[in-house]
C-alpha cells in the first residue's frame, strides 16, 4: 500500500509535500516521511513514526530547509515494523539518492544479499532499501541510467520516485502494477499515488502506465518504456471535484458516514431511478449481451465481498442468473471458468485494490466483459472496466466501510432490476412493488439511526465479552459476515460471521456465558430456523443480541437484547439489518478507547496484494 508524492518546480517543495500525504493517509498510516534537496547540495531527509502529524511535528523541531524539490511518504508496513528506521524515504550509504517506493520487491532478499557483497548497509528491514541502494551501485554520473539498470533487476510491485543530490533538476518515477500518476503543473509538476492528492493543484494528469518510467523536470515531462522507447503520454483533464470530508459535529467520521446513508441512497435513487424509471448510465453493456450472459461472476474484496455475497441473492432471485462470488485474492489465482458470456462484476470502493485489479485483468484476458461498481470517480478500476456503475457515496473516510457498502447494495437491487425486466424474470406488478419499497428505504433508515442511544446501550452493556459470534440466513448470511468484519477491524475483538445452520457444525463450540452471539432473525421464511438456532445458544448459556422485524412479540422471550427493524420484503432486509451492526460495532470501538477512525495494522485502500 503506502502513498507517495513528489514535487519539483520552484516554490518550497516541503508544505506542499505535506499536504498532499496527507490526502494519501488512506492509503497507510504507520510513519512518514520526507527528503528534499537543500542548496549545497545535500538530501535532508525527516522521518516519523505513526501519523503524517508527528512527521509535521518533528518538522517543526527540526525543520528543512527550502527545496525545490523533494520526495513523501506514507506508509504500510509490509517488510519490517512500522518505525522510524523503516519509513521512507530510503537512501544509499553515500545519502545521494532518495527512494520512496509503494508496493512489494519480491526478489528483494537475494538483492539484498548481492548489495551486501558490494559493500552497503543496511539501516531497515524494508524491501525497498534495496532499490537505493541498487540505484547507487548502478550510479556512474547518470541518474536515468543508473533507474533503467536497477528497474530491471527488480520483480514485483513498484511505484518508485526517486531524487539525487546531484540532480537538483531531475524527478524519476516508474511503475509496475502499482499506481502512479504525474501532475503537470505551471512551471512544476508532480508525481503522487492517485489523483486527489493533487486535485487541488492541477487538473492535468499522466496515468503512468505499467512498465514506464517518467522523468520530469519543472518545465518539462518525458515518458519512456522500461526499454527506453519514447512514448507521448495521453494528458487527461480530471473533471471530477472532491468533496471536502469534515466530521460535521461527529466524533468520527464512521459515526457521520453511518448518519449519511439516508443521504446517500435518497441520492442514488433520485438519479437512478427518477420517477420510478431505471437510468443505468455507465453500464454501457448492452440489453443483447444482458439476455445472453449464461453467468456473472463478482470479484471483491472485504465490505464489498460481502455486498457482492448479498449481490448473489438478490440477481439470483430478481433474474434467476446463475450468480457466482470470489475474494479477488483467490479468484486471479484459481483458473477461473470465464469467458465472453460470463459478465464480472468488480466491486471496490476506492478502485485501487490490487487484488481486485488483478482479478479483473485477468478475467478480461480470458474474453469476459468488466462492469464495476465503484464509489471513488477515475480510479484504476473505473478506468479498466468495459462499464462503471459509480456509486456517489462521497468519500469515505473512516476505514471500516459503511456507506459504500450499502450503497453497493443498492447498486446490486438497481442491477437486479435491470437484468430482470431485460431478461424478462419476473412480473412487472413485482418490479412495480420492488421500486417503490426501495424508494421507500432512505425514510426507513432515518427511524432506525434514531434507535442510536438504544443501540449504544446494548453495545456498552456487551463490550466486555472477549469473542463475538453473528449468525445469519439466507440474504442476511452475508450481513453476518459484515457485521463481525466491522466489529474485529475497529474494536480488535475477535468475531466470527457463520451461516447459522453452519453453527452445529463446529462453532457451537465456541458458546458458553462468556460469548455474544448477535442473530439476525427477521420476519422471513427462515425465522423459525433461526429461533431454533437461539434456542440452541441459550441452552449453552450464550448472550443474545437479536435484530429482528419491528413488530416480533415472540423474539423477546429467546433473546436477551432485541433492536427491531422495520418489517420489509426478505429480499430486502440487508439494507437495513446491517445498520445496527456498524453501530455496534462503533460504540464497543468507542467504549474501548480505539482509534475509530484509523484503526490499527489498517488502511483504506489495499494497494499490494
Ligand atoms: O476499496 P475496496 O472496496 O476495494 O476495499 C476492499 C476492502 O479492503 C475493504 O472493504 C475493507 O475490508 C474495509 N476496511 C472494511 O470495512
Amino acid at each position: 500500500m503506502c502513498g507517495i508524492i513528489g514535487y519539483i518546480g520552484s516554490r518550497d517543495a516541503t508544505p506542499i509535500l505535506l499536504e498532499s500525504l496527507k490526502k494519501l493517509e488512506y492509503r497507510g498510516y504507520d510513519s512518514s516521511g520526507v527528503a528534499v534537496l537543500d542548496h549545497h547540495p545535500h538530501l535532508i531527509v525527516r522521518k516519523s513514526k505513526g501519523k503524517i502529524k508527528n512527521l509535521e511535528e518533528l518538522l517543526c523541531t527540526k525543520p528543512v530547509p527550502f527545496s525545490n524539490l523533494g520526495v513523501s511518504h506514507t506508509r504500510w508496513a509490509t517488510h519490517g515494523l512500522p518505525c522510524d528506521e523503516n519509513a521512507h524515504p530510503h537512501t544509499d550509504n553515500a545519502h545521494r539518492i532518495a527512494v520512496v517506493h509503494n508496493g512489494i520487491i519480491e526478489n528483494y532478499a537475494q538483492l539484498k544479499e548481492k548489495l551486501k557483497r558490494q559493500d552497503c548497509h543496511f539501516v531497515s528491514q524494508t524491501d525497498t532499501e534495496v532499490i537505493a541502494h541498487l540505484i547507487s551501485v548502478l550510479y556512474k554520473g547518470d541518474l536515468k541510467t543508473a533507474v533503467y539498470k536497477a528497474i530491471a533487476q527488480l520483480k514485483g510491485a513498484f511505484a518508485i520516485g526517486v531524487i539525487s543530490k546531484d540532480h537538483p533538476d531531475l524527478l524519476v518515477a516508474a511503475r509496475v502494477g502499482s499506481p502512479l500518476i504525474i501532475g503537470l503543473g505551471d512551471k512544476e509538476n508532480y508525481i503522487a499515488s492517485d489523483v486527489p492528492a493533487i486535485l487541488d493543484r492541477t487538473r492535468r494528469v499522466i496515468y503512468l502506465k505499467d512498465g514506464q518510467v517518467a522523468f520530469l523536470s519543472k518545465d518539462k515531462v518525458e515518458v519512456f518504456t522500461f526499454e527506453g522507447k519514447k512514448v507521448t503520454p495521453k494528458i487527461d483533464t480530471v473533471s471530477f471535484s472532491i468533496g471536502s470530508a469534515q466530521k460535521d459535529g461527529y466524533d468520527h467520521f464512521m459515526l457521520k458516514e453511518i448518519h449519511e446513508q439516508p443521504q446517500v441512497l435518497s441520492a442514488m435513487l433520485k438519479y437512478r431511478l427518477p420517477k420510478g424509471k431505471l437510468k443505468l448510465e455507465g453500464l454501457t453493456v448492452s440489453d443483447e449481451i444482458l439476455n445472453s450472459i449464461k453467468k456473472i461472476t463478482i470479484v471483491a474484496c472485504g465490505t464489498a465481498y460481502h455486498a457482492g455475497l448479498v449481490g448473489k441473492y438478490i440477481i439470483e432471485d430478481m433474474a434467476r442468473l446463475m450468480t457466482e462470488v470470489d475474494t479477488s485474492s483467490e479468484f486471479r489465482y484459481r483458473k477461473p471458468i470465464v469467458d465472453k458470456n460470463t459478465l464480472i462484476i468488480a466491486v471496490s470502493q476506492s478502485g485501487e485494490t490490487a487484488d481486485t485489479l488483478a482479478a479483473v485483468r485477468e478475467a478480461k484476458a480470458q474474453g469476459a466483459k468488466v462492469v464495476s461498481i465503484c464509489n471513488v470517480i477515475g480510479s484504476s478500476l473505473a478506468r479498466e472496466s468495459d462499464g462503471v456503475l459509480y456509486t456517489h457515496a462521497g468519500p469515505e473516510i473512516g476505514v471500516a466501510s459503511t456507506k459504500a457498502y450499502t450503497a453497493q447494495l443498492m447498486m446490486f437491487y438497481l442491477l437486479g432490476l435491470k437484468l430482470a425486466h431485460t431478461r424478462h424474470a419476473v412480473t412487472p406488478a413485482r418490479l412495480k412493488r420492488l421500486v417503490k419499497d426501495l424508494q421507500n428505504i432512505p425514510y426507513l433508515y432515518k427511524g432506525l439511526l434514531k434507535k442510536r442511544s438504544m443501540i449504544l446501550k446494548i453495545a456498552e452493556a456487551n463490550s466486555h465479552f472477549g469473542c463475538f459470534l453473528y449468525l445469519g440466513r439466507n440474504i442476511n448470511y452475508p450481513t453476518a459476515l459484515e457485521g463481525a468484519l466491522k466489529l474485529k477491524e475497529i474494536s480488535y475483538i475477535p468475531a466470527e460471521g457463520y451461516a447459522a445452520g453452519e453453527m452445529k457444525h463446529g462453532p457451537i463450540a465456541l458458546i458458553d456465558e462468556y460469548r455474544a452471539v448477535v442473530c439476525v432473525a427477521l420476519q422471513s421464511h427462515v425465522y423459525e430456523k433461526m429461533i431454533s438456532n437461539i434456542q440452541e445458544i441459550r441452552a449453552r448459556k450464550g448472550n443474545v443480541i437479536a435484530i429482528a422485524t419491528e413488530g416480533d412479540k415472540e423474539i423477546a422471550h429467546h433473546a436477551h437484547y432485541v433492536i427491531d427493524i422495520p418489517a420489509v420484503e426478505e429480499l430486502l432486509t440487508p439494507l437495513l439489518a446491517i445498520i445496527p451492526l456498524q453501530l455496534i460495532a462503533y460504540y464497543i470501538a468507542v467504549k474501548r478507547g480505539n482509534d475509530v477512525d484509523q484503526p490499527r495494522n489498517l488502511a483504506k485502500s489495499v494497494t499490494v496484494e
